[in-house]
């Protein structure tokens, strides 16, 4: 295949599970996307957080804890290695990542071009005045925010039913692309289930590389099935060889 000169990839929890961070279905305990009882989509929308602001604010406390002591794993840091070489080899080449995942591992592998669509574990935004911070520890005390002193700090993780961030960059960039790649996601969740057919309606050519067959796998021009480490890390030598 020539190479691409543009390269939009997707990224799911599934890149992120051999760094030691759970993904949200398909566990193989049968207990995928359960959180001392409640279903990860309990927790993780706006009524939720009217509801029982302390349960949801523990919920996130704890996984911005634990996320910090976790570290980027070869498939991060394949895909920063292609970001940085890519150019070097087709003038003008780009390589934009589009995760749904809330941890900084991309960025910790060396990825620069991201786009975190559901939000920052490390960031906190507030509702009083709409700043983003970032912000490592917790916030279940209510700390008062630092820039209007309001005890008014969520988690800036898109919920459900919230409307993802920067779609506008997110179409742009598939629009702009040859190859549009799909690593370590279900498919399970909308919009991002859908970036395949816009992909595949804008000419592109799609790539799913996951542990297993996605919800969306039909779509795809093309699958390769196995750990993330692994056929990230080979189809990234593959193109940069
Ligand atoms: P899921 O947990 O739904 O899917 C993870 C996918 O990764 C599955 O298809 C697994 O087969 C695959 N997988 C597991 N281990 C893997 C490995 N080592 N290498 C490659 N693939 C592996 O996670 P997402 O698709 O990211 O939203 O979930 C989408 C959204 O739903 C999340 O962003 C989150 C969640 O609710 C919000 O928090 C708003
Ligand atoms: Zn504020």
């Amino acid at each position: 295949m020539a190479k691409p000169p543009s390269i939009v990839i997707l990224t799911g929890a599934g890149i992120s599970a051999e760094s030691g961070i759970d993904t949200f279905r398909g566990g193989k305990d049968g207990r995928g996307g359960l959180w001392e009882q409640h279903r990860v989509e309990d927790v993780a929308t706006p009524e939720a957080f009217a509801r029982d602001p302390d349960l949801v604010q523990r919920f996130y406390d704890m996984r911005r804890a634990s996320i910090q002591t976790r570290q980027p794993n070869a498939a991060h840091h394949a895909l920063a290695r292609l970001e940085q070489a890519l150019p070097g080899l087709v003038p003008g080449a780009r390589v934009i990542v589009v995760t749904q995942n809330v941890d900084d591992l991309h960025e910790r592998g060396g990825s620069q071009n991201v786009i975190h669509m559901h939000g920052e574990h490390l960031k906190a935004w507030c509702t009083a005045c709409d700043t983003r911070i970032g912000w490592t520890g917790p916030l279940i005390d209510r700390p008062p925010c630092p820039a209007c002193g309001s005890a008014a700090l969520r988690p800036d993780i898109v919920w459900f039913g919230e409307v993802p961030y920067r779609m506008d960059d997110i179409h742009t960039a598939l629009s702009q692309a040859d190859l549009f790649v799909s690593i370590g996601t279900s498919g399970a969740v909308y919009p991002a289930a859908g970036f395949v057919r816009l992909a595949r309606d804008r000419g592109l050519h799609t790539l799913e590389l996951n542990l297993e067959r996605s919800q969306g796998s039909a779509w795809f021009h093309e699958t390769r099935l196995g750990p993330a480490s692994e056929v990230v890390t080979a189809w990234v030598d593959e193109l940069l060889a």
